[in-house]
């Protein structure tokens, strides 16, 4: 394998390795498929024949052996990533985690811990901080333009879209549309920010027959300053998915930019008037792939990375905290 095009290996074929990640793999002059894993052989041979990948297997172990595979992509339910990132890490091979890195405080840190130790490379498929518009949105509130920032709103909504499959078990899943759809809302704010939660409040809805949350609503402050707001749900068709900076001087508004696969514009708003540039957050997943590999490349840490995925879980910890005691939770610094 050429040494400036990173070997892949996948485990979990299901809907996000299949319609995204491996995709953007193959669109990725800087990344090759080489093995696959599935629990099932033959889908294992199905999906390598449909993105073209060398190898097909459906055992695990295996694939982290081939020494032509550098990086590992993880996309199984929730409650299998972080023994995966610990046995990928522990064979050598760099990770790309979907999100959630773990259900548990414990289990994230070991997965941060067990890849610095091994000296292997961790990201998180945060891939919203590569939507258009919002690196421009990270540099206006760095440079002050909209003043202090007051207050934040993200709505990401999935459309009535309500879980199925493993996603409706807790002890797979952990928790609902938080870890479905509310880890991106809050990994773009700690991202656009640049400062970390020390308290939050949340409320929750399960739609009837649900174990698991289908609409959250979470109150965030940052260390910052500012207080934001999260509207994360699978329950409504019509939702308006923006992202809005208030600051006391000015406003970003990310008009339908928070979700995968939109048209939508990024709107800043001074008293020096108004500037607007359009933005497709279609291109996200390639980028954060090739992002990925520029990280491993170049030897530092990528862009989310575990640090950012350990952060989340110990938020979504916080938020399960808030919403089991009914009380505003505080973050240790
Ligand atoms: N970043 C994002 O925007 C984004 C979007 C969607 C999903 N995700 C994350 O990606 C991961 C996978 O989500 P998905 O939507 O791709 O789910 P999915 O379609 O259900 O795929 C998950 C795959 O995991 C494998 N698997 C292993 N053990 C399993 C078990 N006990 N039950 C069910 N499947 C099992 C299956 O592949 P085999 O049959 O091949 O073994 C299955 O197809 C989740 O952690 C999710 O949070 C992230």
């Amino acid at each position: 394998v050429d040494t400036q095009v990173l070997g892949w290996g996948i485990v979990g074929l299901g809907r996000i390795a299949g319609t995204q990640i491996a995709p953007a793999i193959s669109a990725s002059p800087g990344s090759t498929l080489i093995s696959v894993v599935s629990r099932d052989q033959d889908r294992a041979e199905e999906f390598a024949r449909a993105h073209g990948a060398a190898t097909a297997l459906d055992d695990y172990p295996k694939m982290l052996a081939d020494p032509r595979v550098e990086a590992v992509y993880i996309a199984t339910p929730n409650a299998l990533h972080a023994d995966q990132v610990i046995a990928a890490a522990q064979a050598g091979k760099h990770v790309l985690c979907d999100k959630p890195l773990a259900l548990t405080v414990p289990a994230a840190r070991a997965c941060v811990a067990e890849c610095r130790s091994a000296g292997v490379r961790l990201g998180i498929t945060f891939q919203t901080r590569f939507h258009d518009g919002l690196a421009e949105a990270a540099q206006v509130v760095r440079s002050g333009e909209i003043g202090k920032v007051v207050a934040a709103e993200v709505t990401m909504s999935g459309g009535r879209n309500l879980p199925g499959g493993w996603r409706t078990d807790p002890a797979l899943a952990g928790l609902g549309t938080i870890n479905n759809i509310g880890v991106h809302a809050f990994d773009v704010l700690r991202y656009l920010l640049g400062s970390e939660v020390s308290e939050v409040a949340a409320l929750t809805d399960a739609e009837p027959g649900f174990l698991i949350d289908t609409t959250a609503l979470v109150l965030l402050r940052f260390r910052s300053g500012t207080l934001a707001y999260v509207n994360a749900n699978q329950s409504v068709p019509r939702s308006r998915d923006d992202i809005v900076l208030y600051g006391n001087e000015g406003r970003v508004l990310g008009r339908n930019l928070s979700r995968p696969g939109r048209v939508g514009e990024l709107i800043v708003t001074t008293k020096a008037g108004e500037r607007e540039f359009p933005g497709s957050t279609a291109d996200a997943y390639r980028r954060l792939v090739e992002a990925f590999a520029d990280a491993v490349a170049q030897q530092r840490d990528p862009s989310p990375s575990g640090e950012d995925g350990l952060r989340s879980v110990e938020l979504t910890t916080a938020i399960a905290d808030s919403l089991r005691d009914h009380r505003v939770v505080t973050l240790p610094a």
